[in-house]
């Protein structure tokens, strides 16, 4: 049967691929906590259960029951390696963003020598700051930081470029942050760096769940982001260049060292939630054909159209709030329209604490926390005195509705 292509995404048909929503709790909630995780595809789930009711083993060997764990898992991460357009030796599997970054540190070891020099980004979450930070500590090269703006939280390439230099080893800066949610000019840092010779570790946590990221095209050296907030299980994916991942130390048992997908296998993260990415894969194929019509394109090309739909959806809901916020008196830390931006919104309000205004919403069954995310330093930079009380955050995804919206807009009206 042909499909009319849809220029807009299908709320409905996206819901109803989230079997949470047929859960009372979720059916009466308007969930706006997706930046600290989102809900699982019902593709994700199935393999997640069939992974454990049927083949909760050791997995790999001879006997039919391990052999097709193992099969289940190398379709896990063949998925992924496909939604990305990567190859899968590329593609490290850990148990969460944090670790991977940590261990890719400490692989940078070699790399960072005490004449060399860091440069980390005062708008990124913690787990690409502190871990640099204490490579820098151990190996007594210099540690720069690429501050962020007093007044917007946001990043200016000059500031970038007044710090990048010959002694540059290694740049770590996020796509997007999980507060102040600007697209960073990522290309332009890589363009900067190529000619430097400098690597680039992207974190693409809160990029990715709102935009799948396009690896092929932006080619950085490394690329993180938690499977948890693009409606899988808990896991990190870390992609390293072939280039890169030669230069860096391995942190995998020695035995191991020959296979390049395990050399920075640190952890050995859940089999079951390694399987169970095959239904990711599953999802995006599933809402291609639904809103696109069958076509021979890649599980890449089609997560790439997928996602423009699904960042469309999101950017049109950010309108509908921020249009709404910027006429009371709360400050957006970030962009007050949606131009350049993430659907992720963080504010804080001049009468009421981020506590209060995260409490009135809850009891409207309305989910959005409050506190600084783990970005306490860019909250410090941006002049919040009570960091624990921190920014109202209310973060979307792709299955977020006007009406949603609207239950949100309500609420802060009426605290106004
Ligand atoms: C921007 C950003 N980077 C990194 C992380 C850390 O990811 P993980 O929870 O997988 O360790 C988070 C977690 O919320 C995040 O928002």
């Amino acid at each position: 049967m042909s499909v009319t292509p849809r220029n807009h995404l299908d709320s409905d048909f996206v819901r109803s691929c989230f079997p949470t929503f047929a859960e009372p709790l979720a059916a009466k909630t308007a969930f706006f906590e997706n930046a600290g995780g989102s809900y699982v595809a019902g593709d994700v789930l199935d393999k997640l259960m069939h992974f454990y009711r049927v083949n909760k083993v050791q997995p790999y060997g001879y006997s039919d029951i391990v052999r097709s764990a193992g099969e289940q898992m190398d379709a896990g991460r063949q998925t992924m390696a496909d939604l990305l357009g990567v190859p899968a030796h590329t593609v490290t599997l850990g148990p969460s963003t944090t670790q991977n970054f940590n261990t890719l540190a400490q692989a940078c070891t070699s790399l960072v020598t005490s004449d060399k020099e860091v440069i980390v980004t005062e708008q990124d979450h913690e787990s690409n700051i502190g871990t640099w930070e204490r490579l820098c500590q151990r190996t007594g090269a210099t540690l720069r930081i690429w501050p962020a703006d007093a007044s917007t939280g946001e990043l200016h390439i000059d500031d970038f470029e007044g710090l990048l230099s010959q002694s540059t080893a290694v740049v770590c800066l996020t796509h997007s942050s999980n507060i102040v949610g600007t697209i960073n000019p990522v290309e332009a840092v890589i363009a900067l760096c190529r000619q430097n010779g400098t690597r680039v570790i992207v974190d693409g946590v809160s990029f990715a769940p709102h935009q799948w990221p396009d690896i092929p095209t932006l080619q950085p050296d490394a690329y993180c982001f938690s499977t948890y907030k693009t409606y899988a299980t808990h896991l990190g994916v870390m992609y390293t260049s072939e280039d890169f991942a030669q230069a860096l130390d391995p942190q995998c048992h020695y035995f191991n060292q020959p296979f390049p997908q395990k050399r920075l296998d640190a952890a050995g993260p859940d089999h079951a939630a390694i399987a169970a990415l095959d239904g990711l894969g599953d999802y995006f194929q599933k809402s291609h054909a639904h809103h696109l019509g069958q076509s021979d394109a890649t599980l890449y090309e089609k997560t790439q159209q997928i996602s423009a739909l699904m960042h469309a959806h999101e950017t049109e809901l950010c309108t509908q709030l921020l249009e709404a916020v910027n006429l009371l008196p709360l400050r957006v830390i970030g962009k007050t329209d949606s131009r350049g931006r993430e659907a992720n919104v963080a504010l804080t309000s001049a009468t009421h604490t981020s506590k209060a205004m995260s409490e009135a919403l809850a009891v409207n069954d309305i989910c959005a926390g409050h506190g600084h995310f783990y970005a306490l330093r860019l909250l410090e930079k941006a002049g919040i005195k009570n960091t624990d009380d921190g920014v109202l955050r209310i973060s979307f995804s792709h299955y977020n509705t006007p009406e949603d919206v609207d239950r949100v807009i309500q609420v802060l009206n009426d605290l106004h």
